[in-house]
């Protein structure tokens, strides 16, 4: 088995089309597109997700090949989001995949997106948690405790019992009138906010789990008040607002990150997903010196296809490869 092999990587699972080329564990490029086409809406519509992949995958593949000065004929495997995602945008990656790499006449390897988010920490790079170690996975569609104790396995110990953390940062954006994904935009203004100026219960919430439905219906019935005092309540108050919602956001995260690392004792912790993008998040994950922590580059935070690639290269390792009958899976689990 090739020791470092070079393999083109693929992404579409949700509204960002991603290609990477790899060799080993060494990123050549990381081409993403994302898709502006949703902003009005205030939310992901997933016709237009997966029409705007067709539109995006041959432009960011042909330009992730130019960046890495790669030739097709040099790659040795073809890797695809499997899934969780949307089905649509799915379809498109992992039909793009499967042609190349019969075209190529390479093999195909088929990535659980959730677990691609966690090994993009072994990148080459910065300094990679050692095993076993927790990552605490936040992005639009999931929020998940995992104990991680080695690249094919993974043990979820706590996930949200309804929204996610990104669901919960951008539903209480939309409510505010903030443009869609609004996590980016409650980040930036939180950095001007007083984060103790308005207080939000925490959800109770059994064992290691997350609960952030009830937060935006707090957050919607407060700002309903407050605007029937004074209509220019929200834009007189955005950055405190902001920053009192991030705040509520990353400490409800942290406590039970906290719990999940007394729990095993393990005190190697990660964090990964578009969420962990978020400034306070990672200050707050920094803070904790009895922890060796570790932070994803932001490039590698939100959704790309280098993750993709990393998490190929230990199936290619493995020989673990798929054929032409693999398919797309909206619910794939860990
Ligand atoms: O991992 P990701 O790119 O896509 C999914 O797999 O869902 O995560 C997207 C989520 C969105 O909810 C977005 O608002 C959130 O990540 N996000 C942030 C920040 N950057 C992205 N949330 C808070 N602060 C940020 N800086
Ligand atoms: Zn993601």
């Amino acid at each position: 088995m090739k020791t470092n092999p070079i393999i083109l990587a693929i992404e579409s699972s949700c509204d960002d089309t991603g290609a990477a080329v790899l060799c080993g564990r060494k990123v050549l490029s990381n081409v993403v597109a994302g898709q502006s086409v949703h902003e009005k809406y205030g939310g992901i519509v997933p016709e237009l997700a997966s029409r705007s992949h067709q539109q995006n995958i041959v432009p960011v593949v042909h330009q992730a090949l130019e960046k890495a000065g790669i030739k097709k004929e040099e790659i040795d495997a073809v890797a695809f989001t499997k899934g969780p995602g949307l089905l649509g945008s799915l379809l498109v990656g992992s039909s793009f995949a499967k042609a190349f790499s019969m075209a190529l006449n390479k093999p195909l390897i088929e990535i659980n997106h959730m677990e691609a988010h966690i090994l993009a920490h072994f990148i080459e790079g910065d300094a990679a948690p050692e095993f076993p170690f927790i990552c605490l996975t936040v992005s639009g569609g999931h929020t998940q405790l995992v104990k991680v104790s080695a690249p094919d396995k993974f043990e979820i110990i706590g996930e949200t019992i309804d929204d996610a953390a990104g669901e919960a940062f951008d539903k209480i954006a939309k409510i505010m009138n903030f443009p869609f994904p609004g996590g980016p935009m409650i980040d930036k203004l939180s950095k001007e906010g007083n984060p103790n100026k308005f207080a939000f219960a925490h959800p109770k919430v059994p064992g290691l789990n997350f609960s952030f439905s009830g937060l935006k219906t707090s957050v919607l019935y407060f700002l309903k008040k407050e605007v029937a005092k004074n209509p220019n309540f929200i834009e007189e108050n955005k950055v405190d607002l902001a920053a009192s919602i991030q705040k509520t956001i990353i400490d409800i995260l942290m406590k039970q990150l906290r719990i999940a690392a007394t729990q095993n004792n393990i005190s190697q912790i990660a964090i990964a997903g578009g969420v962990s993008a978020n400034s306070g998040l990672r200050a707050a994950l920094k803070a904790e010196s009895q922890w060796t922590t570790f932070i994803p580059k932001f490039e590698y935070c939100t959704d790309n296809a280098a993750m993709i690639g990393i998490a190929a290269y230990y199936k290619f390792m493995k020989g673990e490869f798929s054929d032409q009958s693999s398919k797309a899976s909206a619910r794939l689990e860990m």
